[in-house]
């Protein structure tokens, strides 16, 4: 277990990196300042890696926390959208049209959408949503537009809109154009025609997904905003009480696609999860060695599983979320651990954590088997690294 000096030297090491990786800057009149998930690899804003950018900074300094998050306010379109990557330093390069999701390469933003937790995100490092209605807005549009069965859960248009890109779990769904595949840029094609308007892609016969991951971080948003949970529903459609986990449906399949990853076990995070569910997910798979309770837990995809690579994506294109440990996840599930009681379990998880990013820094993720560090250095979202090494700051769901 690691002792309380290497917890310190995590949380110096945390904000030594969200310092270096702060941008600051003007677009057309308009003043932005947000943490670059990693310098030189991922120069612009993303929406997801800012909301935990933000979680993380409100220990370190509230005021960045909140100017994280008014930048992507700032980038809201009028009808309340606001996109997956926002481009305030420097435009897309041609190549980059091909697998970039924007209308043109002068476009402010992409067209598609990540893990909609922007008001859970203020709930924890800001303050109360509901008196911000910018927010409430972007809720508004992704009800007006995402929720295509009237259910209250938000439907995606491509893997990527999950922030877990090139999963294993999204190959049954849309096959050689899932995200690191060499069929994508034909989807994003597809989807640039279709206006990436989730109704004319269904009607047109295309895959849309009713995924775990959106729909829990929306549902955390929901009810940081005081309107009713999207849990009941996410219940209802996504638990598979057979199997004991969650898993995506897709249209116009209609079934749930089987593969099991860290999405299956994230609404341990959602404090309305019914108590029994939460504990399946427990003690029949995030604590099953064969499954998730790797040294550096949880691992993206179940070692069990056939598409697992611990060591990342093989091949010449990077291929995210095919098996190493990102810290947002293994931060995800260990809410849940704790709020269910499992404190040493929540501990041990922790210092595994913990000692990866003390041996090999803030990186994107990590091999599962020995904390290998992988993927860019110096990479924001880690820092929530410190949620786990100081775990004092109390969490406000609503
Ligand atoms: C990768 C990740 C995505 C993240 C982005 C920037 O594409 O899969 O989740 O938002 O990098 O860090």
């Amino acid at each position: 277990m690691p002792e309380p000096p290497e917890r310190g030297a995590v949380l110096a090491e945390t904000e030594r990196v969200l310092q270096q990786n702060w941008s600051t800057g003007e677009r057309d009149g308009v003043p932005f300042e947000y943490s670059e998930p990693s310098p030189g690899r991922y120069p612009w804003q993303w929406y997801w890696d800012s909301c935990f950018a933000a979680i993380a900074w409100r220990r370190f300094e509230p005021r960045r926390a909140r100017a994280e998050l008014e930048s992507l306010l700032a980038a809201q379109r009028a009808d309340g959208f606001i996109g997956h990557t926002i481009f305030w330093r420097r435009p897309v390069t041609p190549l980059r049209l091909l697998f970039y999701n924007v209308a043109s390469r002068r476009s402010l933003q992409t067209e598609t959408i990540q893990p909609p937790l922007l008001a859970w995100a203020w709930r924890l490092a800001v303050g109360d949503p509901g008196e911000e209605p910018r927010i409430g807005r972007q809720a508004e549009w992704l009800q007006a537009n995402r929720d295509l069965e009237g259910d209250g859960l938000l439907w995606i248009v491509q893997p990527d809109e999950s922030g877990l890109d090139a999963s294993p779990k999204f190959e049954p769904v849309w096959g050689r154009q899932s995200n690191g595949r060499f069929g994508f840029p034909l989807l994003v094609r597809r989807n640039r025609r279709l206006g990436w308007d989730a109704r004319r892609i269904r009607n047109a016969g295309r895959p849309v997904l009713c995924e775990v991951v959106v729909n829990t971080f929306w549902s955390l948003s929901l009810q940081a905003l005081g309107r009713p949970s999207a849990t009941p529903a996410l219940v209802e459609r996504l638990w598979d009480e057979e199997r004991g986990l969650f898993f995506d449906e897709a249209q116009p399949q209609g079934e749930l696609v089987r593969v099991k990853t860290w999405a299956s076990l994230a609404p341990l995070a959602l404090p309305d999860l019914p108590e029994e569910i939460g504990r399946r997910l427990v003690e029949e798979h995030l604590l099953n060695e064969r499954e998730f309770w790797t040294t550096v837990a949880p691992p993206s995809v179940a070692a069990d599983e056939r598409g697992y690579e611990p060591e990342g994506g093989r091949g010449p294109i990077r291929r995210y979320w095919r098996g190493p440990t990102w810290v947002n996840s293994a931060w995800m599930v260990w809410l849940g651990l704790r709020r269910l009681g499992y404190e040493d379990e929540a501990t041990r998880l922790a210092d595994g954590v913990i000692a990866a990013v003390a041996r090999e820094g803030l990186r994107e993720y990590y091999d599962p088997r020995d904390g290998t560090g992988m993927g860019a250095k110096d990479f924001a979202w880690s820092a929530l690294v410190a949620e786990l090494a100081d775990p004092g700051l109390s969490y406000r769901f609503k």
